[in-house]
């Protein structure tokens, strides 16, 4: 069992050990951006930090290992001596895909729901020429409805997340494009 609780610092080290894709490290920025969002909602005070490096580092071996989505990041984190609630929380946002871990905790659900849903507001942004700047969930919306924009992103995972957290499809919507907002620059929009 891993004992040690990583740095911002650490996390963002082996993030970049890991990636060097730029889409990717500003998925990486954007995830962390609004875990540590939902922390400051939904967590406790020292939750915050913790759900931000989650955010940070959840798709860890995905440049490298595709095919090895989750597992990889469990093994990479185990070397590294990581807490197994974080290694947890990690493997669970793959839940269905590449995992039969599913997400229990407040903080995994989040992540669960807003990895797509990150995807899809990325995807949105870029599309419009004030980018995120004054996006509405309205706008975000009928991108949602349109199945063959970003088809890639899983509507169904980012629906049955919000039931799972047991909160409103455009309240998580609203929450998530302010938190990436407040990095717009740092995650390229
Ligand atoms: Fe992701």
């Amino acid at each position: 069992m891993g004992n040690k609780v990583p740095s911002r610092e650490e996390a963002y080290e082996l993030l970049l050990k890991y990636n060097k894709s730029e889409s990717l490290i500003h998925h990486a920025l954007a995830v962390e951006a609004v875990m540590l969002h939902f922390a400051e909602k939904l967590g406790g005070e020292e939750d915050v930090e913790k759900w931000g490096i989650i955010g940070l580092v959840h798709d860890l071996d995905y440049e490298m290992y595709p095919d090895e989505h989750c597992k990889m990041t469990e093994k990479i984190l185990r070397e590294e001596n990581w807490p197994e609630d974080y290694i947890r929380a990690i493997v669970s946002h793959g839940w269905k895909i590449c995992t039969d871990v599913e997400p229990v905790e407040t903080m995994e659900k989040v992540l669960y729901t807003i990895d797509e849903l990150t995807g899809l507001i990325n995807a949105t942004a870029l599309m419009r020429p004030t980018g995120i700047s004054d996006m509405k969930v309205k706008s975000l919306k009928k991108k949602w409805k349109d199945k063959s924009f970003a088809a890639g992103v899983d509507r169904e995972i980012i629906r049955e997340g919000s039931e799972m957290l047991d909160m409103d499809l455009n309240e998580i919507m609203e929450e998530t494009i302010t938190a990436m907002r407040e990095v717009s620059e740092e995650i390229g929009l």
